[in-house]
């Protein structure tokens, strides 16, 4: 029987711990030959990703410039597969989620007809500039792939009614769940001697990040603004921020927060080290997309810093709250939080609505019936 031969494409850090279970997998498979091609969209951030999960990659675009534009990641993901995909004419490309590797990497497949597989497929906030641009990409890949792992009904639906036929959409789960518990252990020891020494049981530690691009300027001034005012109000507050490496971030970082004191601006952390960070946190403040699918299977309260969201089934576990951008509300809802147990209870529920940890598995399976060699 001639093997799958499956080409797996991402560049970003939370493609990378997303798709990095299924890789690993994919490479233990007798019956698949498995070529990674990473893009480097993000650089420093993905490599800590494939270091983790020993991942060596086929191809490495090394397209990541400093303060790159979405154009300039565009042309170099478009121009950069063209040769590779010439070349290893896969049965199949495994794009995921929403970035602009995603969007183009799809797009790259489709101009010389090879199949698209959208890993994490049929997320909507319903607004194509928030997030921004991930919901345009989302949609995008959407229309270019031809096999859709969608990891929840609610997903699915969303495909359904985009017109995407039911017969080529699997019901998963999200792959971040089979990575989280892969990393999360209880009396996890810390590489960072700073985390250690801090004592979770006395201090309300609210872990933050802060990086979605319809949040710079005036909004993301506003959130750091706010949680400088929260931390000022409650002495038993520690912030840790992992600060991500895009400039623009970073410089506002230092001059709104970088003076408080309980506020720790850390470098952009190890999964391992992040994902049981947030395990060992009083509560996240966030406007990620991944941590809205990691906070609630931890069973911690998470206050979304964005105006929507594509995770709606987070909401109705109860973890998560979105509270929008604005100063006051911030404030009023983490100290909500902070001060009233009756809602912490009520937040702090451990529920998975992402899945059981076998969403690799169900997608190898069903890339093996679907795809003839
Ligand atoms: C990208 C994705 C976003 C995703 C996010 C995850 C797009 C348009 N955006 O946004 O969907 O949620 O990644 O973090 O696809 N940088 C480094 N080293 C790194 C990573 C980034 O120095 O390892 C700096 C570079 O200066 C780079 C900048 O951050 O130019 C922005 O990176 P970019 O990939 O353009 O956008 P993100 O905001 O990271
Ligand atoms: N994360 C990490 N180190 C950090 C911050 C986040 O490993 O310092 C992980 C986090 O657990 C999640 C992913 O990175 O799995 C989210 O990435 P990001 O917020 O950059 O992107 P998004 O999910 O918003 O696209």
């Amino acid at each position: 029987m001639k093997r799958l031969k499956v080409l797996t494409v991402f560049g970003t850090r939370p493609e990378a711990i997303k798709m990095a279970p299924l890789v690993n997998r994919l490479e233990q498979h007798n019956n698949i030959e498995s070529i990674v091609c990473v893009t480097a969209q993000h650089r420093e951030m993905l490599d800590m990703v494939l270091d983790l999960f020993n991942i060596a990659p086929d191809y490495d675009l090394n397209i990541m410039k400093h303060g790159q534009s979405i154009s300039d990641i565009t042309v170099a993901v478009l121009k950069g597969l063209e040769e590779i995909l010439l070349k290893e004419q896969p049965h199949i490309v495994l794009v995921h989620g929403d970035t602009t590797t995603t969007f183009v990497a799809s797009l790259a497949a489709f101009y010389q007809k090879i199949k698209v597989g959208h890993v994490e497929a049929g997320l909507r906030s319903g607004n194509i500039y928030s997030p921004y641009p991930e919901e345009m990409n989302r949609k995008l890949t959407s229309s270019l792939a031809n096999i859709h792992f969608a990891p929840t009904k609610e997903n699915y639906s969303n495909l359904l009614k985009e017109g995407v036929d039911g017969k080529n959409i699997c019901i998963t789960g999200n792959t971040v769940i089979d990575a989280l518990l892969q990393v999360v252990k209880d009396n996890y020891v810390f590489h960072n001697k700073m985390l250690n020494d801090i004592n979770y049981e006395d201090k309300k530690v609210i872990v933050m990040t802060c990086h979605r691009r319809e949040n710079w300027g005036e909004p993301m001034v506003n959130i750091f603004k706010a949680v400088a005012e929260v931390v000022e109000n409650n002495r038993d507050v520690e912030v840790i921020f992992p600060v991500h490496l895009n400039p623009h971030i970073r410089k506002l970082a230092q001059e709104i927060l970088g003076d408080s004191c309980r506020i720790h601006l850390i470098e952009p952390m190890e999964y391992e080290e992040f994902a049981n960070l947030l395990n060992k946190a009083y509560l996240i403040l966030t406007d990620s997309g991944g941590i809205q699918e990691e906070a609630p299977s931890l069973g911690k309260p998470i206050l979304v810093l964005r105006t929507e969201t594509e995770r709606p089934e987070a909401v109705k576990a109860g973890t998560l709250k979105v509270i929008g951008v604005s100063k006051k509300q911030i404030v009023e809802e983490v100290e909500n939080l902070l001060t009233d147990e009756i809602i912490y209870r009520q937040m702090a529920t451990a529920s998975n609505p992402y899945g059981d940890g076998k969403a690799s598995d169900r997608i190898i399976q069903e890339l093996l019936n679907r795809i003839s060699t």
